[in-house]
């Protein structure tokens, strides 16, 4: 019989159609071979795809977890015993365990690094640099590590070509909003099981993330705030029919609060003291600072385990607040990740990324890259194929209409 990680490896595989097809190809090309890939993801069935998917390509393979909720037990398992990869992860770790299994994973001497949030890039710049001694470059997932690789490239410190496959429109324009959207609720209604219509919803942040939730918070009827600090992305919520408003005043008669900056301490504890009694906090940004824990850890009177993952504090004036998995990204610590098939695309553009950078990277020196518009493009064309639907192309004329600047007839 099938083990239960098994079962879900194969339920995300058989929809994800991008990587298949890629995966077809690298079985028969092996362009990894002799390649060994340190990745720092979350590991989840979709992750096991992408995983196996570079193996078989050739690569050497080993895995961490890039958060300590993150993981899925089962599909560790599975990945370990049924395919034999190396992986160091298990869900509920503390930080020793997260960084010694980060530590692990780079006792590769990998060539290439996958990193999601940019704490394997951080560690192969600082304790690890023995480690560092075969990279030929990397790629990160996920805004908040762009974040950091782009201050380590302007302070001249990044040591390799890094790909930022955030900035692929194939990524952030579906992973980021419709991906967040989805699991961010999907986190948020299995820890609680609360209802989401009719109340009020607080959300921080209105870059991909940020409207994702607040989209989908609407759809299911939710009456939804955005905060921000950027004048442009405030006007466009505006105009997309949210209220705007400070954290400090939306938070007075919100029901739910999600945190979606990438930033530390939009949720402050000044803020929690004016927040409506019973507020629940829930933070979908990747580190665990949106929300400011150790101060509510601090000051609070009174904490105690309401749910699996939900745990509630009196504050000091009386009120009540809820959080959500130790204000832990909310959508992969209580709940599965994002879809499937957004996944899909996700991971497909890191393994051409990867591919990209092995055949590349003599041409490359120590900056942050965009991901090739090809490579954009090629997904993009398996994706619509995948999704049964067809589009147009410009006909030889409408191409040379493009190239034409004469009379505007
Ligand atoms: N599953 C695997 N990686 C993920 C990510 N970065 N965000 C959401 N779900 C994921």
């Amino acid at each position: 019989m099938k083990t239960e990680g098994q079962l879900k490896l194969e339920w995300a595989r058989d929809h994800m159609p991008v990587c298949n097809e890629i995966r077809r190809r690298f079985v028969k090309e092996v362009p990894f071979k002799g390649i060994k890939i340190s990745m720092a993801l979350h590991v989840e069935a979709k992750t096991g795809v992408l995983a196996l998917l570079l193996k078989e390509g050739g690569a050497e393979i080993s895995l961490a977890s890039c958060n300590p909720l993150s993981s899925d037990d089962s599909v560790v398992l599975a990945l370990k015993e049924i395919h034999s990869l190396n992986v160091y992860a298990k869900k509920g770790i503390d930080d020793a365990t997260y960084y010694e299994f980060l530590n692990k994973t780079l006792d590769l001497n990998p060539d290439i690094v996958i990193d999601d949030g940019a704490d394997l890039v951080n560690l192969l710049h600082t304790k690890r640099k023995d480690a560092s001694g075969n990279i030929i470059g990397g790629n990160e997932e996920t805004t908040t590590g762009v974040v950091r690789l782009r201050a380590m490239e302007k302070q001249g410190v990044l040591k390799f070509p890094m790909i930022d496959v955030n900035d692929a429109m194939m990524k952030h324009l579906f992973d980021n909003r419709y991906g967040t959207g989805q699991s961010t609720l999907d986190g948020f209604m299995h820890a609680t099981n609360l209802l989401i219509a009719g109340k009020r919803v607080t959300v921080a942040g209105y870059g991909y993330c940020g409207r994702g939730i607040a989209m989908r918070m609407r759809g299911m009827g939710g009456i939804v705030t955005v905060t921000e600090v950027d004048p442009v992305k405030a006007v466009e919520a505006v105009m997309d029919g949210f209220n705007v408003s400070t954290m400090n005043d939306s938070i007075r008669d919100a029901d739910i609060v999600v945190t979606a900056t990438g930033m530390k301490e939009v949720v402050t504890y000044q803020d929690m003291l004016v927040a409506k009694d019973g507020v629940v906090l829930c933070n979908a940004g990747h580190f665990n600072n949106e929300i400011s824990v150790a101060q509510l850890e601090e000051k609070s009177m009174w904490k105690g385990e309401v749910r699996n993952e939900v745990r509630r504090y009196r504050l000091d004036n009386g009120n009540t607040v809820n959080l959500i998995s130790d204000g832990r990204l909310v959508n992969l610590a209580s709940g599965q990740g994002h879809p499937v098939e957004i996944m899909d695309m996700s991971f497909a553009i890191q393994a051409l990324s990867a591919e990209f950078l092995l055949k590349n990277h003599k041409k490359m020196t120590n900056k942050v890259y965009s991901v090739p518009r090809e490579i954009d493009l090629a997904v993009a064309s398996v994706k619509i194929g995948s999704l049964g639907t067809k589009i147009d192309s410009l006909t030889k004329s409408q191409m040379e209409y493009l190239d034409s600047w004469g009379e505007g007839t």
